[in-house]
């Protein structure tokens, strides 16, 4: 099974292009899912379905035709499904706290639900062998972000402090309920949380295969669009997923001569050499500013051939070894970066921003520095078996 992540600033075209990498999919002959992650969901209004008629049979994969169905992730139904105890114990808390039901009810949602159902799904969905592909059309990078870390962090949470908490209530509970003006979880809560977190297990696997998850970086070309963008891949770099692939939407076209537009244009290229030269060496794919919105399968089609043409498959793995890991050695940080070739020659290393600059010979690739080191600078590099290591301390 292959999952192909979508993810990008809000209103970028993520769920356009995950729709439309559905469609060219299943022309293919992949059975393929497309699931929508952001509680904002838009996938259905893309395929212009009737929403009553679709809303009406969510929480279950609705098919588009017969490889292809779109899934959007309805919290309301998950939360009956999966979270019964965890909602109700949250609700009964805030209860306490005077506000109205309605209101306890919406705050119950919590954060990072969506992205856990939307992960359980993929599992059971994997375990199933129900699909060959599965599209995320994610929320925002922020929320995508979260998804992604969402696997090691629960699972540190469940080796160290859920069997702590668990104990540690047991021994409380006889005297707590008297005394505290709170209920404290019962059994069953827990309960819940151990059987959500055996529906994750080996999620955190899953995505870190480079053979099985890919990331989509979508992106349009303005500045600070980019900058997201780049901040995006440092963070699925650093949480281990591969992004095998940058597609910039809404590029102008060459057709359109305008003198209105001609700074929109001269600023477009410089930023699309920009993001070239960034993300080297994954590829860059340009999509164009269509004359219309890209509404109904029509359209959607036509947006799969600019970006695929007749027979390239979006499903087909590209790279799958990280560009660069990050590490931390004896008090020092370290970063890792893999050449493609063996290179030779000076190796110049500077900052510009958050962001380490490397050049051995004609090579030069930018590395995104993560916030713990955006502060640090290059002290001393190494070159052995075509590996790069480069020593960032505080100076
Ligand atoms: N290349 C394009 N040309 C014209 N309109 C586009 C293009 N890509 C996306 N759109 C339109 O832009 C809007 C936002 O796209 P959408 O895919 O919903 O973004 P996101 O999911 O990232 O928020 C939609 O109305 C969509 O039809
Ligand atoms: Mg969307």
């Amino acid at each position: 099974m292959r999952i192909l992540l979508f993810s990008g600033k809000g209103g970028v075209g993520k769920t356009s292009l995950a729709a439309a990498t559905g469609l060219q999919l299943s022309r293919l002959g992949y059975r393929t899912l497309v699931m929508s992650v952001d509680p904002a969901h838009s996938l259905a209004d893309a395929f212009d379905l009737e929403t009553d008629l679709f809303h009406g049979k969510t929480g279950d994969p609705y098919p588009i035709d017969g490889r292809l169905a779109i899934h959007e992730v309805n919290i309301q139904k998950e939360i009956k499904q999966h979270w019964r105890e965890i909602s109700s114990y949250v609700i009964s808390v805030l209860r306490t706290t005077g506000i109205s039901d309605v209101e306890a009810e919406e705050l119950a949602i919590l954060p990072g639900m969506e992205e856990l159902s939307a992960m359980m799904y993929v599992n059971q969905f994997r375990r199933e062998e129900r699909y060959d592909v599965i599209v995320l059309d994610c929320a925002p990078t922020a929320e995508s972000l979260r998804f992604v870390s969402m696997p090691t962090t629960l699972e540190w949470y469940m080796k160290h402090i859920f069997p702590f908490q668990r104990g540690l209530l047991k021994a409380v509970r006889p005297l707590a309920n008297r005394v505290s003006p709170v209920e404290l979880p019962p059994d069953n809560y827990f309960a819940n949380i151990q059987s959500l977190f055996g529906k994750l297990d080996g999620v955190g696997e899953l995505l870190e295969d480079a053979k099985i998850t890919s990331v989509r970086l979508v992106t349009n070309p303005e500045r600070m669009v980019l900058r997201e963008t780049q901040r995006a891949y440092v963070y699925f770099t650093l949480h281990g997923l591969t992004v095998d692939g940058i597609i910039v939407n809404r590029v102008l076209p060459p057709a359109i001569k305008d003198a209105w537009f001609e700074e929109w244009r001269a600023s477009q290229e410089r930023i699309l050499e920009e993001i070239e030269a960034y993300f080297a060496p994954a590829p860059v794919k340009r999509v164009p500013l269509f004359t219309h919105e890209v509404l109904g399968r029509e359209r959607l089609e036509e947006l799969a051939r600019s970006l695929y043409g007749e027979t390239e498959d979006p499903a087909a793995v590209g790279r799958t070894e990280a560009p660069y890991t990050f590490a931390k050695r004896d008090g020092h940080y370290e970063i890792r970066l893999r050449l493609p070739f063996a290179v030779k020659g000076e190796v110049g290393l500077f900052k510009k921003g958050d962001e380490l600059v490397v050049e051995i010979g004609t090579l030069r690739r930018h590395i995104g520095l993560p916030v713990s080191m955006a502060a640090l600078s290059p002290t001393r590099a190494t070159l052995e078996n075509r590996i790069l290591t480069v020593e960032m301390k505080e100076t």
